[in-house]
């Protein structure tokens, strides 16, 4: 950000090769301490002006100074205001705010003035929250998803990439573990399914096992409750 015309240029780049997808850019609002608007806003319309129409504004200043990565997403402080002024300011630009969203109701408040919201870690966390988005921010209707139809699903998808790319399904596993998130026996289902253990069964045998009470007897539900 410190080099708008610098990322124009890149951006410039990027536009005159490709054609069917967008060139979009994903920023800050400020650098270190500094809370100037004139900063990201001089910032945003010299991208702009390069060809890039879509941006993801995460709406902190990232501190260069003393913070790491993580830290730099928590502590410098969130100010949506800015993104809103961003789009005030750029009414044909499209604009998606990110940073801090878990609630339903506080990326609907967004959804009001800006064009998007981005959701990074609580997507990860709690996945399932995204299930009723359509329905609720779109007036979709119902998708009749449930969880264990999403993790069958990725049963599909763990056993086409190990016969398409020799994937191992643990590797995949690891990041739908937040599926179950806050319903009773969570904690056990995430524990099977990262349960190295369980490394040599196929996929849709741990999904039997993650779905089995703890005590109910089978010899492979006896290897989760290892687990557990
Ligand atoms: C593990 C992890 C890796 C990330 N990697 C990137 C990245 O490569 N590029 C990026 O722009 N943001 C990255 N982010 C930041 C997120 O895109 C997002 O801006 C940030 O987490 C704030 O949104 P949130 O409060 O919804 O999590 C990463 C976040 C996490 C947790």
């Amino acid at each position: 950000m410190n080099e708008p015309q610098l990322v124009a240029d890149c951006v410039k780049a990027m536009v005159d090769v490709v054609t069917n997808v967008p060139v979009t850019v994903k920023h800050r609002i400020g650098i270190d301490k500094g809370e100037e608007y004139g900063f990201v806003r001089d910032f945003v319309g010299t991208v702009a002006d390069a060809g890039c129409t879509v941006f993801i504004a995460h709406a902190r200043n990232a501190w260069l100074k003393g913070l790491s990565p993580k830290e730099n997403r928590e502590i410098p402080p969130l100010r949506y205001d800015v993104v809103a002024q961003l789009k005030r300011d750029f009414p044909h630009l499209t604009f998606a705010i990110n940073g801090g969203f878990v609630a339903d109701d506080a990326v609907l408040a967004q959804l009001q003035s800006l064009d998007g919201v981005m959701v990074g870690r609580e997507a990860y966390h709690n996945p399932w929250w995204l299930a009723r988005w359509d329905e609720v921010f779109f007036g979709d209707a119902a998708n009749g998803l449930t969880r264990e139809r999403v993790e069958e699903r990725m049963v599909d998808y763990m056993e086409s990439e190990a016969a398409s790319h020799g994937t191992h399904w643990y590797s995949i596993a690891r990041h739908m573990l937040g599926l179950r998130n806050g319903l009773p026996g969570a904690r056990r289902w995430r524990q099977v399914w990262s349960d190295h253990r369980l490394k040599a069964l196929p996929a849709r045998e741990v999904m039997q096992i993650a779905r089995t009470p703890p005590g109910a007897s089978t010899s492979r539900a006896d290897a989760a409750a290892m687990a557990g």
